[in-house]
C-alpha cells in the first residue's frame, strides 16, 4: 500500500488524474475501472481538462464502471450511466462501445450480473481501478457482510448507504434500495487500484479500513493484500492516522 498525502481535495484530483493519465498514456488502450459518486467528480474535471489541452487521448480506453442501482434507467439523471456521461464520458473522445456500465434496466439479477463478469474477463481484466470509500467501508456497493463476495452481483444496500446517497435525490423514498456492483474478484484482481479519500467524515473509516485486521465486516480492508494499491487522501481524511 503507498500512501500519497494532499493538502486538500484539489489536490487529491490532480494527483489522482496525472496517474490515471500516466496510465493511458503508457496504454492507450488500458481498461479503466471507474467510479461515481462525490470523491471522483475533481479527478475527472482534472482528466477532462488534459484532454482539452490535447494532452490525453481516450480513442483507444475501454471503461467498465463499479456498479449502478437496479431498476433505474438510464436516462434518470441519478444513474450512474448518466453521471458518468455528465461528468467525463461527454467531455472526452472515448468511444461509446467502449463504455460498460451494469445495466440498470435489466431487472434480471443472475444474467446481468453474470453478463457483467463476462465484459471483464473478456477484456482480460482491469489495468486501473479508480475507487471512492464508503463511510462504512464499501468499496463498489460491496456492503459489509460475513464474507466477501467474490462476483458481480446484486446488493441490497445498507440503510447508512441510502442516507448517504438521499442528497442526490429529492426525497429518501426515491433512492433505490438495491444496487448491481462488481465484485470483489475484478478489484482485487485490476493490476492497480487507486483509492481517492477526502472530508474529516471519512477520516474514521480510513483508519478501520489501512490500519485495522482484513475483515469483510469492512470491505475495503482487503485492499491492505493488494500489490499495487495507492491510497491518495487530504489532510482531513488521513487526520486519525500516521500518513
Ligand atoms: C460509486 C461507488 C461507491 C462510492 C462511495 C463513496 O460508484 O462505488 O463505493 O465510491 O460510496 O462515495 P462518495 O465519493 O460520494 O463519498
Amino acid at each position: 500500500m503507498r500512501i500519497i498525502k494532499a493538502a486538500d481535495y484539489e489536490e487529491m484530483s490532480r494527483k489522482a488524474a496525472d496517474l490515471i493519465a500516466a496510465q493511458i498514456l503508457m496504454k492507450p488502450d488500458c481498461v479503466l475501472g471507474l467510479a461515481t459518486g462525490g470523491t471522483p467528480v475533481g479527478t475527472y474535471r482534472c482528466l477532462i481538462e488534459k484532454y482539452q489541452r490535447g494532452d490525453l487521448d481516450f480513442s483507444q480506453v475501454s471503461s467498465v464502471n463499479l456498479d449502478e442501482y437496479r431498476g433505474i434507467d438510464r436516462e434518470n439523471p441519478q444513474s450512474y450511466w448518466y453521471f458518468m456521461h455528465d461528468n467525463l464520458f461527454h467531455h472526452v473522445n472515448i468511444s461509446p462501445e467502449r463504455i460498460n456500465v451494469p445495466d440498470g434496466r435489466n431487472l434480471d439479477a443472475a444474467a446481468e450480473c453474470r453478463r457483467y463478469d463476462r465484459v471483464i474477463e473478456n477484456y482480460g481484466g482491469i489495468d486501473l481501478q479508480l475507487l471512492g470509500l464508503g463511510l462504512d467501508g464499501h468499496i463498489g456497493f460491496n456492503e459489509p457482510g460475513p464474507a466477501f463476495v467474490m462476483d458481480t452481483h446484486c446488493v441490497d444496500l445498507e440503510e447508512s448507504t441510502i442516507d448517504a446517497n438521499q442528497r442526490f435525490f429529492e426525497s429518501r423514498e426515491q433512492v433505490p434500495r438495491q444496487a448491481y456492483t462488481m465484485g470483489i474478484r475484478a478489484i482485487m484482481q485490476a493490476r492497480k487500484v487507486l483509492m481517492i479519500v477526502n472530508g474529516k467524515n471519512k477520516a474514521e473509516i480510513v483508519r478501520k479500513a489501512f490500519f485495522g485486521p482484513v475483515v469483510p465486516e469492512v470491505p475495503a480492508s482487503v485492499l491492505q493484500m493488494h500489490p499495487d494499491f495507492i491510497l491518495i487522501g487530504d489532510e482531513e481524511a488521513f487526520s486519525e492516522i500516521e500518513a
